[in-house]
């Protein structure tokens, strides 16, 4: 069985919402099954100190949930047109890995929701990206083979999956924005599977 890590920071419950669907993508793929982990708030102060298991909901991430993760979906809620800090702070952390080498070459995907439709989803996503370069993750996002790309009157891009909350964070997430998080998580379930079986059967591995 493939595990695929779903990784995600959400203040409001809307990002936790899509890493729902887009785990039931990854769980559609035969062999495949979805690990959903999130990181505690940072605080400037950094007087608070959150419990060790968070209060409801999935459980904090460890490096250790990423160096064994066959693949990745990573989900943050769009600050200012970026990543949030608890996200990019527990990136941070993955130095060990980074200078072992053990994350290249596994696949990963980004998600994101914004407060408004031009506020920064597609930026939130490459800035994403960026840190998953590095650590050598290949990067995929969702090809226009999906109709609901071109019928999404809210969120869906083609570089990850996303999702338009309005200024309350109320909206819900639409029908196309639910089916490109399903569809993000089942390409990644498979291109995950194709990969492993293509490093089983090669001598010199990928
Ligand atoms: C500090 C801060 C910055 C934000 N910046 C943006 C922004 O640049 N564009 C936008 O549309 N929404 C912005 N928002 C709204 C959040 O993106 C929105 O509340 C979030 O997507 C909800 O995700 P969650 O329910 O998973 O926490 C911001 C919110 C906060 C608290």
């Amino acid at each position: 069985m493939l595990t695929i890590l779903v990784l995600f920071y959400s203040r409001y419950g809307s990002v936790k919402q899509m890493a729902q669907h887009i785990a039931r993508g990854i769980e559609s793929v035969k062999g495949c099954k979805a690990r959903l982990r999130t990181v505690p708030p940072v605080s400037a102060t950094t007087v608070d100190i959150a419990p060790a298991i968070p209060e409801e909901g999935a459980l904090y991430a460890t490096l250790e949930d990423l160096r064994t993760a066959n693949g990745l979906a990573l989900g943050s809620p769009t600050r200012f047109g970026n990543m949030a800090a608890p996200l990019k702070y527990f990136l941070e952390t993955a130095t060990p890995l980074w200078l072992s080498g053990e994350l290249v070459n596994k696949p990963a995907a980004v998600f994101s929701s914004t407060a408004s439709l031009h506020g920064g989803q597609e930026t939130t996503l490459l800035s994403m990206m960026l840190p998953l370069f590095h650590l050598g993750f290949m990067l995929m996002g969702i090809p226009y083979t999906e109709p609901d790309l071109n019928q999404t009157t809210t969120g869906g891009t083609p570089y990850g999956a996303t999702h338009v909350t309005g200024s309350d964070g109320k909206k819900p997430i639409s029908v196309e924005e639910q089916r490109l998080c399903f569809a993000m998580g089942k390409r990644l379930g498979e291109i995950t599977l194709k990969l492993n079986q293509l490093k089983n059967t090669s001598h010199e591995g990928i």
